[in-house]
């Protein structure tokens, strides 16, 4: 069978170095173009060492000299720069953007929280590829605008139960990710001294995945986000109040019906999810506990895989007819 081509558009980063890495394994596709500005000429091994040999014949060009030599194109670029660019990949062929340019539903929605939007009408375009929610939109998408990282963990934690009207209220969440989350530009707040050892909440007054969970969720979302001293992964933990008290057993049956056919949902019940459990891959892991009048949701992902790169390949397979795990499959790295 002929290989899907696709372009990676921010190839340089982080989520742009985990498409590179996973698409090692999925055999259907071919990265015919790689962007950088900062190594514009140098090959993928000069930027990501890891990935020696992987790619031998790809350079870093700059985003003018993409042309329409792909099918797929990638955006792993900051937010308030992919909606420069879509409009013209449209032309070329179909679009992921793993940005937030696209995810929320307005305009004043987005400019509330990102600032001026250069090209509003795509938003009324883009389908939220969030799969296991969304799958048969994603389909036929010619632009998916990927989810956050933190809105992945805590829209596919809290929806079965807000879904099916258990609980009332607001939801209540604290998350903590992983120092990638942040991206590779190098900041101060990000050195090795100030994060090693170092755990604290940030944005406290506000942060930015709150309306794009409030949208999918279609409640109040208080939302706390905290930087962990680890690379990669993100552990939500979200407190709802139960209209009426519900047992392990109809906190199974509820999520079972929801993800019971899913490839990447690991329904683990009354336990605790661990990052470690789902390092570098597209796992979603959910567990529980009631407490007094409470459900507690614990949801585990990487935030690089699920909540980024490894979600964009699994629209991407949505969206060319593959099966949706093709080159997810990977397991762990443990411990
Ligand atoms: N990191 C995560 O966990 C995560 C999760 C979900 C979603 N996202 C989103 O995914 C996108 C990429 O994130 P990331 O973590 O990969 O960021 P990153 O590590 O900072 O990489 C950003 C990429 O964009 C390129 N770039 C930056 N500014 C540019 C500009 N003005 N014009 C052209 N290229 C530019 C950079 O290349 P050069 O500087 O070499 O040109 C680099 O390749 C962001 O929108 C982010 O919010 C990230």
């Amino acid at each position: 069978m002929e290989k899907i081509r696709v372009a990676i558009i921010g190839a340089s980063g982080y989520t742009g170095g985990d498409l590179l890495r996973l698409f090692y394994y999925h055999r259907g596709v071919e990265v015919v173009s790689v962007t950088s500005r900062r190594f514009k000429g140098r090959g993928i091994s000069d930027v990501f060492p890891y990935l020696k040999s992987i790619y031998p014949d790809l350079r870093f060009k700059s985003i003018t000299e993409i042309r329409d030599d792909a099918d797929f194109y990638f955006l792993s670029l900051p937010h308030g720069v992919s909606m420069l660019h879509a409009r013209k990949f449209l032309e070329y062929g179909r679009v992921i953007d793993l940005g937030a340019d696209f995810r929320l539903k307005s305009r004043e929605g987005y400019e509330k929280w990102y600032g001026e939007h250069q090209d509003p009408q795509l938003i009324e375009e883009a389908v939220y590829g969030l799969p296991e929610l969304y799958r048969e939109k994603i389909k036929e998408a010619r632009l998916v605008a990927n989810p956050g990282c933190y809105p992945t963990s805590v829209i596919l934690g809290a929806y079965p139960l807000v879904k099916e009207n258990l609980v009332e209220g607001a939801v209540i969440v604290d998350s903590k990710s992983g120092v990638t989350g942040a991206g590779r530009s190098p900041s101060e707040s990000l050195h090795f001294p100030e994060v090693n050892e170092n755990f604290y909440p940030y944005k406290i007054n506000g942060h930015r995945h709150k309306a794009e969970m409030d949208e999918h969720l279609g409640t109040d979302v208080i939302f706390t986000p905290h930087l962990l001293p680890v690379d990669r992964g993100i552990l939500s933990s979200i407190y709802m109040k139960m209209k009426e008290k519900l047992n392990n057993s109809n906190l199974k049956e509820v999520y079972e019906k929801y993800y019971g056919g899913e490839k990447f949902v690991r329904v683990i019940g009354n336990s605790s999810p661990a990052i470690k459990n789902v390092r570098g891959t597209n796992f979603v892991d959910i567990g529980w506990a009631v407490d007094g009048d409470i459900v507690k949701i614990f949801v585990a992902i990487d935030n690089l895989v699920k909540g980024a790169s490894g979600q964009a390949i699994q629209n991407f397979n949505i969206m060319a007819g593959f099966v949706e795990n093709r080159g997810l499959k990977n397991l762990p790295l443990f411990p």
